[in-house]
């Protein structure tokens, strides 16, 4: 894990929203005006977005603009009137820092994203600018990836089972190790078959672990990266730059 700071920031019995907000707002200290800054996608992110738009309408940080992660979040930014801009070089646009959320940071700050189903466009984004702050509450750190959920892998739909055999096949012999295609709930709130698009129009695969993921995760990025119908993972590693971390007493950790 990098350096640790902790600062006093008001206590009390605080919601994990709240402390979700908490982390979000001191994200928004590091922005300064001109800034080009990638935009995350989640409930976590989606209070950077409000403090942004709060502090631009206020004529604060002239000049900032955002490039969303996420259709949901290009709707959230456009609402609270943050300028957009394309992620296109040709736009001349470059990311000075991106804010974002995760689903499990690691002490050496690798992340699990994609829970929400963003993982490919916040992988690219995320992954142009010179500077990726997370924000998250104490209850997404974990000892290794993969302890708490679902760790999404974004695969094109065409021949989608044949990839979750392939992907299967990685982690032969793992014990607890299981791989399905998520779909999203019927309007009854059971399961249904229908896959879970994303905003690319592709499917997610979930791989569960039974107590997270042991190994070189740099080796098991490369042989998932390496099967021709895998697009990208949702293990992020050695991306995070800084984390901002809300704890439940109150006070946050700044980890760089
Ligand atoms: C979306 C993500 C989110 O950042 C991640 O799922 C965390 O979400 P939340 O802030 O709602 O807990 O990666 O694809």
């Amino acid at each position: 894990m990098g350096s640790a700071a902790a600062s006093p920031q008001p206590s009390g019995n605080l919601t994990q929203d709240e402390l979700k907000r908490v982390a979000a707002h001191r994200a928004v200290e590091f922005v300064e005006s001109g800034m080009t800054l990638g935009l995350g996608t989640g409930s976590t992110a989606a209070h950077a977005l409000d403090r942004l738009g709060d502090l631009l309408r206020a004529g604060a940080l002239p000049g900032v603009a955002g490039v969303p992660t996420s259709l949901k979040t290009e709707a959230h930014a456009a609402r609270v009137g943050i300028p957009l801009l394309p992620l296109d070089a040709a736009s001349g646009a470059s990311i000075r820092l991106s804010i974002d959320g995760a689903d499990e940071v690691d002490p050496d700050l690798n992340l699990v994203k994609g829970r929400g189903g963003s993982l490919l466009r916040e992988k690219m984004i995320e992954g142009a600018g010179d500077r990726f702050v997370v924000i998250v509450d104490e209850s997404k750190l974990v000892p290794r990836l993969g302890c708490t959920g679902a760790v999404p892998v974004e695969v094109i739909p065409f021949g989608a089972p044949h990839t979750l055999g392939l992907i299967r096949k990685v982690f032969d012999g793992v014990p607890g190790f299981h791989a399905r295609l998520r779909t999203v709930p019927a309007a009854n709130g059971e399961d249904s078959d229908a896959p879970f698009l994303t905003d690319n129009g592709n499917y997610i695969v979930e791989m569960f672990f039974e107590d997270g993921i042991r190994g070189d995760l740099l080796d098991i990025s490369d042989r998932l990266l390496r099967i021709t119908g895998v697009i990208e993972h949702g293990m992020f590693l050695g991306m995070a730059t800084t984390v901002i971390v809300a704890n439940k007493d109150g006070t946050v950790t700044v980890i760089n």
